[in-house]
Formats: structure tokens, C-alpha cells, sequence
């Protein structure tokens, strides 16, 4: 989406007292659809599938591609039309028609769930165009981008099995994190050591050792883990803990935030888990849902939500729901699966998170607000069927996202740019995607507006972005697994 502009629809009012209700409500919910599953298509009362509906009722005019040309159509697939500000726009044109020109509505037959669906489908036709045109970044040749030209090198390319998170200590040294439980110690030359007695993890699907975050004070380093339940390695939860480094041995660990044994589950996925500090002497740290949805929406589990601690773990008196739930610690909720968490030059707090199939979110986590997932989404089913609208109704309290991927790009580590070697980049968000297999450079200007640009694609899954201390941008990339640097080139 180089060069575009998206129009920031939020921020939504938290209103306390109206919140309260929808919780209660939502508590009757939440059996059900967890006994169906996230991708039951009775979730949404249909069976409709998106691809064949689109083929059967509107290629006619608009072609199978989007590529137009029927009935006086004009393409779908400009760069354009590509951008967050027509979603409204298309939405209301499938529900109400365009009689002018002759397409009737399809508001009277098709759900809100259906009509959004489609602008969905149009999206993956979009990405697909728009892709075509943008090959892999070559990594032998200076890049070009809008506001720098950099040069791409290999930093870390051994002792690595799916590396999750990079941070350094005050000394310079990098720290790196494998998903399945090691952590590397890497010396300027590029010397590494493992670092010995280190917690027990499990690499349950998408959960291992996950975050490295060293305190800015230099002393304390923060891990989250997929924590093992006591007699079952095939069950686990996010745990964050922190310690020392005496040399290469991991020492004084204190455990930061766990939750009860009968929260852990099976389920491999949507961990989180991100770790970041503001100036004030917190930890902000995201639990995923593990596929638990409507637990998001609910204060009494601690599946979805953002927290915020004190860093030595003891829960601050004005958090918002100190008094209402079972952890403290929570700061905003209504998460699927925030996988970046980072603080900006301004001291805002932003996530980025995992929609299901299209809809990845850019969010200003605001206290105690609600973030909407399952409740409003950007995405549909993975089998092709309708889920959700992006809007919620007039009595939800929930705050839309400063930004979106439609389609998902599995957005992953998020770190703001506060170097000097990339001057004109300072401020702005630098996001990873997985899935995507890139890198955005994502800016928020005062009014909420955004803009953005993909800076890197195609080199491989792109799980952490963390600028070093020398200015340069770290990535720590999945399949090939290696941690590769952008440094500025002179042109
Ligand atoms: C009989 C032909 C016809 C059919 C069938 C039809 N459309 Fe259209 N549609 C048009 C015309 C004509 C326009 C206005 C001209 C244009 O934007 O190309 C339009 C406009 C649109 C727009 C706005 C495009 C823009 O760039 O602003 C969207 C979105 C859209 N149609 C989606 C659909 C979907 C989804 C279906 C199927 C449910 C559908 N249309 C069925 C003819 C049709």
C-alpha cells in the first residue's frame, strides 16, 4: 500500500456504565460459541460461501478478477481503490446499489455479515493485482523507498530455530529468543553463547519462549513463555517472568504475571506475547485468546487482554479494573492475538494484532477499552464464509483500529523508529508480518490519519522488528531463520 492514506475512523468513547452490560451479556454467549469453535460457519447464521457467491451474482459485470469491463464497469484493481478509505464506500455501494449505473442493491437479500464479505473478497482480488506489480525485495541491491535508501545485511544467520524476539543489553550484547526454549548471547563480533538455566518452556503450536525485553534501567531482562501446566507438557499459558544475566547464566528469575492452573489449555495458538515499558516504571505486556474468542469480551479469564503492571509484578492502584476482575493487571481487553506491542516517542501504547482471514489491526491501546474481537472484525471465515462487519452497533463501546491489513499480512513484532541512522523514519511504526512476509513502515499523523509503506517483502516470515542501538532495523525472519539489518545506503 505504498504512498496511501487510510482514514482514521476511531476512537469510540469507553462508557463505564453501558461496558458493564455488555460483559453480563456476553457471559451467556461465551459457552456457545466456544463449544462451536472460531470458524463454525453457524457462527454467523450462514453457510454462504464468499468465492462462489461473488462468481454467481457479480463477475458477470465486475469478472471473475475484479479486472471489470461487464455492464460498463470500470477495474477494481487500481491502487486506489486498494485503500482502507473505500471500505465504507464499497460497502454501502454492494448494500444499496448503484442504480445509475445499473446495479440494484443487495440489502434486501444479503446480511450486513454477507454485503462485507464480499468487499472482503474484492480485498484478496485487490492484494493479488497489487502484489503482481511489487516482486521480493533484492537483498544484494540497494533499496529504494520513499523516504531512504538502505542495504540489506545478514547478521545472524546460525544458532537460530525459529527466532522469536532480539533485544540488547546496555553492554551492546544482542539477545535472541527460539521459540523452543533457547536464548543466544551475541557479542559484537558476532560471537554467541547460550545462556544456561533459563525457565522451562513448552513449544506448544505458535507458544515457546516467546519475548525478550530488557528494562530500560539495563538490570532486569523480561521473557514471556509458553509456561508448561504442572503434570502436562501438552498444556501451557503465557507466563512473563524476568531475571539476570551473572555471565552467560540466567539468575534471581521473579515471576511477573501467571495465571491459574485450570487457564491452561491445549490450545496452540494465540499466545501473544509482547513486552514493552513506558517511563513511568510499568510493563505492558498481551495475553492471546487461544482461540477462545468471547473470552476476550469477558473480565473473569485472563485470555485477550493487555496488561499493565508495576515492573517488579505488583498491580497498580489506578488500573481500571483493580475491583472487577480476578487480574488486576488488565489494562484493555477484546484481543485475538496481539503479537507487537511498543511505545511511541509521544508515550502512546500501540498494538498490532492477528485477524483471522483479512482484517490485521493497528490499535491505540487506550485504558481500560474495549478492542471489539469477536465481537466486530475486519475478517471472514477461513472456509471462505462470512464472520463479522468492521462497525460496531450504536450500544457497543469499542475502539476501531488506527489502521488494518485486508488482507492479513499475520502481523507479528512491532517497534517504533527512535534512531538517527534513518532520520526521516523517526516516530513512525515499523511493523512486521509473518504470513506477509514484510515489513511496514506504518505513520500516524495528529489528526489519526495514516500513511504507509511496505519497506521489505518476500525474504521470509518476518516475526520481530526491533531498531538496535546503533539506529540500524532489525529483523528477525522465520523459513529461512536468520536476523538481518537495514542500514542506510549512501546514494
Ligand atoms: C449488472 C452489472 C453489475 C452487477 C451484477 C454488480 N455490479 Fe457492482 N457495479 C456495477 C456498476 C456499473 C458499478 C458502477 C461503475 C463502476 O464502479 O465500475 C458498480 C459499482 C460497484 C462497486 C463500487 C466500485 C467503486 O470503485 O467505487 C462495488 C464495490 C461493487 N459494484 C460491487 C459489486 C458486488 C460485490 C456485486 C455482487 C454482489 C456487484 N457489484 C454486482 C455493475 C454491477
Amino acid at each position: 500500500m505504498a504512498g496511501t492514506t487510510t482514514l482514521y475512523l476511531g476512537p469510540v468513547k469507553v462508557n463505564f456504565g453501558v461496558f458493564r452490560l455488555l460483559v453480563l451479556s456476553f457471559a451467556t454467549a461465551t459457552t456457545v460459541m466456544c463449544a462451536l469453535g472460531p470458524n463454525n460457519p453457524k457462527l454467523t447464521s450462514q453457510t454462504v460461501n464468499v468465492t462462489n457467491l461473488y462468481n454467481d451474482t457479480c463477475s458477470k459485470c465486475h469478472g471473475v478478477n475484479g479486472e471489470g469491463g461487464g455492464a460498463g464497469t470500470k477495474t477494481l484493481l487500481t491502487d486506489d481503490k486498494f485503500d482502507a478509505k473505500y471500505d465504507r464506500p464499497y460497502f454501502e455501494a454492494i448494500k444499496v446499489g448503484v442504480p445509475t449505473m445499473g446495479m440494484s442493491e443487495y440489502g434486501s437479500t444479503m446480511s450486513d455479515e454477507t454485503i462485507w464479505s464480499l468487499v472482503v473478497h474484492i480485498r484478496e482480488l485487490q492484494a493479488k493485482a497489487w502484489r503482481q506489480s511489487r516482486p521480493r525485495t533484492d537483498a544484494s541491491k540497494i533499496v529504494h523507498t520513499d523516504l531512504h535508501d538502505y542495504l540489506m545485511e545478514d547478521v545472524v544467520t546460525e544458532g537460530l530455530k525459529t527466532p522469536w524476539a532480539i533485544d540488547w543489553l546496555p553492554d551492546g550484547k544482542m539477545l535472541v529468543t527460539n521459540r523452543p526454549g533457547t536464548m543466544l548471547l551475541i557479542d559484537k563480533s558476532g560471537k554467541q553463547t547460550q545462556v544456561e538455566g533459563l525457565p522451562k518452556v513448552v513449544e506448544l503450536g505458535q507458544g515457546g519462549l516467546m519475548e525478550v525485553a530488557v528494562h530500560p534501567k539495563g538490570k532486569w531482562i523480561y521473557l514471556s513463555i509458553a509456561d508448561p501446566k504442572e503434570g502436562n507438557d501438552r498444556q501451557a499459558m503465557t507466563k512473563i517472568v524476568r531475571g539476570q544475566l551473572d555471565g552467560a547464566k540466567w539468575v534471581k528469575e521473579e515471576t511477573i504475571f501467571e495465571a491459574g492452573q485450570e487457564f491452561y489449555t491445549g490450545a496452540g495458538v494465540h499466545f501473544g506475547s509482547k513486552i514493552t515499558f513506558d517511563k513511568s516504571g510499568h510493563v505492558f505486556f498481551n495475553v492471546g485468546e487461544r482461540g477462545g474468542n468471547m473470552l476476550a469480551q469477558k473480565l473473569d479469564n485472563p485470555f485477550g487482554k493487555i496488561y499493565r503492571l508495576n515492573d517488579d509484578g505488583s498491580v497498580p492502584k489506578d488500573n481500571p479494573y483493580v475491583d472487577e476482575s480476578p487480574f488486576p493487571g488488565m489494562w484493555s481487553f477484546g484481543h485475538r492475538n496481539p503479537q507487537g506491542l511498543a511505545i511511541d516517542l509521544k508515550g502512546r501504547l500501540w498494538d498490532t494484532e492477528h485477524g483471522p482471514r483479512g482484517g490485521d489491526e493497528v490499535n491505540l491501546i487506550k485504558k481500560g477499552s474495549n478492542y471489539g474481537w469477536p465481537v466486530v472484525a475486519f475478517s471472514i471465515n477461513y472456509n471462505d464464509s462470512p464472520f463479522r462487519t468492521p462497525w460496531p452497533k450504536a450500544d457497543e463501546d469499542i475502539e476501531l483500529p488506527a489502521f488494518r491489513w485486508l488482507p492479513s499480512i499475520g502481523a507479528s513484532g512491532l517497534d517504533i523508529y527512535a534512531g538517527d541512522a534513518f532520520p526521516k523514519w523517526k516516530g513512525d511504526l515499523l511493523a512486521g508480518g509473518l504470513s506477509g512476509a514484510n515489513l511496514t513502515r506504518i505513520r500516524v499523523a495528529d489528526s489519526g490519519e495514516t500513511s504507509s509503506e511496505e519497506l521489505l517483502f518476500g525474504l521470509g516470515r518476518v516475526r520481530d522488528v526491533r531498531v538496535g542501538p546503533n539506529g540500524y532495523v532489525y529483523v528477525a525472519l522465520n523459513q529461512p531463520d536468520k536476523i538481518i539489518r537495514l542500514r542506510p545506503a549512501k546514494s
